[in-house]
């Protein structure tokens, strides 16, 4: 399937609507992704990214019947990771002097992974590549978002923002443009991709959002490497992004918690009635940790004002779901969140220490203390947990 975008530029991907976990298992993919690849023909005719390897054989194959492979002159790789370079060698073993385009990182990238000597092309932020009819794609380094070998690529006269994984989404929509996309689906896949894959790289992407702004290219569509092509208004996801790399954080708290025998989910929904009690205006999520999606927890962080994390003690620490969580926690090196921990426990009760410590080093802004209840907590205890979540909702 191709599917055309603008005058003499075709998308020729991969949409994955069975995809349910990418990076391995740390990314969740609930509605899919797709992998999308370019194809620009005119007086020369360039390929731009591919796909994952599992499909590199049916992607060589559609590519094929959209153009004669030999007549590709040049290939852009945006970035070298293997969701879109995965088919290159299967497409370089039928035209293996094809030029490559890319960072002097992507070269590493790919060598690294293909130990292949392939015609490599360096590129930096400027360089062009004249494709006839008096456009060229002008390329951008994108350093850090997400990888050291990112960039984007720019066709002239088009006006295509060929941005690869930045303004993408894990969202396999058979429409493959933003106004024809269920808006509460894209938006919602948009964010968490923000939250959990770009939120470790706001410097980055803050000083390159400035900088593609002075460019003052003009940009009437952003073709990103996953989900949807943004056609309307497609600078509507370039000032939601400008927005959540700017310290985000919307009237929210979001409490996470494992629990052994109940205790500590008990003083959950207590700390949740005594925050809702002292400001009914804020959205409040609350969620088990150990059976919750961790990608999904995490999207709600990235939103909130402020976590209350919680685990009973065990072995004098916390719940290892609540041990791994935090680890990804500080992966993300949020910004702007105000933190507090809690917990039930029998003998020690070290967990909700541990986990303000954990949380310090995560850059959280640690408030109060640790709530601590004693065993299960009795009506006194209730009242204790949410007179916390009381003085919480002031801070
Ligand atoms: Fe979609 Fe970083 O690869």
């Amino acid at each position: 399937m191709h599917i055309p975008i603008k005058n003499n530029v075709k998308w020729v991907g991969q949409i994955d609507t069975e995809l349910r976990q990418f990076h391995g298992s740390d990314f969740s993919t609930h509605k899919g992704s797709s992998y999308n690849a370019y194809l620009v023909q005119e007086e020369k005719t360039v390929l731009i990214d591919t796909v994952w390897k599992p499909f590199a054989d049916k992607f060589v194959k559609n590519l094929a019947t959209e153009v004669d492979l030999k007549k590709i002159d040049a290939i852009v790789v945006n970035h070298g990771e293997v969701d879109h370079s995965g088919a290159l060698p299967a497409l370089m073993e039928l035209i293996p002097d094809t030029p490559i385009y890319c960072t002097a990182n992507a070269v590493d990238s790919l060598t690294g992974q293909y130990h292949k000597e392939w015609d490599f092309h360096v590129v930096k932020t400027g360089d062009s590549l004249d494709v006839g009819n008096g456009k060229s794609l002008v390329f951008v380094e994108m350093k850090m978002l997400h990888w050291p070998d990112s960039m984007a690529t720019y066709l002239t006269q088009d006006n295509i923002l060929f941005s690869n994984d930045a303004f993408g989404q894990h969202f396999a929509s058979n429409t493959m443009f933003n106004d024809a996309a269920d808006q509460c689906d894209l938006f919602e896949e948009a964010l968490k991709y923000f939250a959990n894959i770009l939120t470790p790289y706001n410097a980055f992407l803050k000083r390159k959002l400035s900088e593609i702004l002075a460019m003052n290219l003009a940009i009437d569509i952003i073709a990103p490497s996953h989900g949807v092509i943004w056609r309307d208004n497609p600078m509507q996801i370039v000032e939601k992004y400008a927005a959540w790399c700017d310290a985000y954080q919307e009237n929210q708290i979001t409490i996470a918690y494992d629990t052994m025998w109940e205790g500590t989910r008990t003083l959950a929904d207590a700390i949740a009635a005594g925050i809702h009690e002292q400001d009914p205006d804020v959205a409040i999520k609350v969620f088990n940790i150990a059976k919750t999606d961790k990608n999904d927890i995490m999207t709600e962080v990235f939103k909130s004002k402020m976590l209350v994390l919680g685990s009973p003690t065990v072995g004098n620490d916390m719940l290892d779901s609540v041990a791994g969580f935090l680890h990804f926690l500080k992966e993300l090196k949020m910004k702007n969140k105000k933190a507090a921990s809690f917990g039930c426990y029998g003998w020690t009760g070290e967990a909700p220490i541990k986990i303000k410590e954990s949380l310090e080093k995560a850059g959280l802004a640690y408030v109060d203390e640790p709530f601590r209840n004693k065993w299960n907590p009795d009506n006194e205890g209730l009242l204790a947990a949410k007179e916390f979540g009381t003085r919480l909702a002031l801070l």
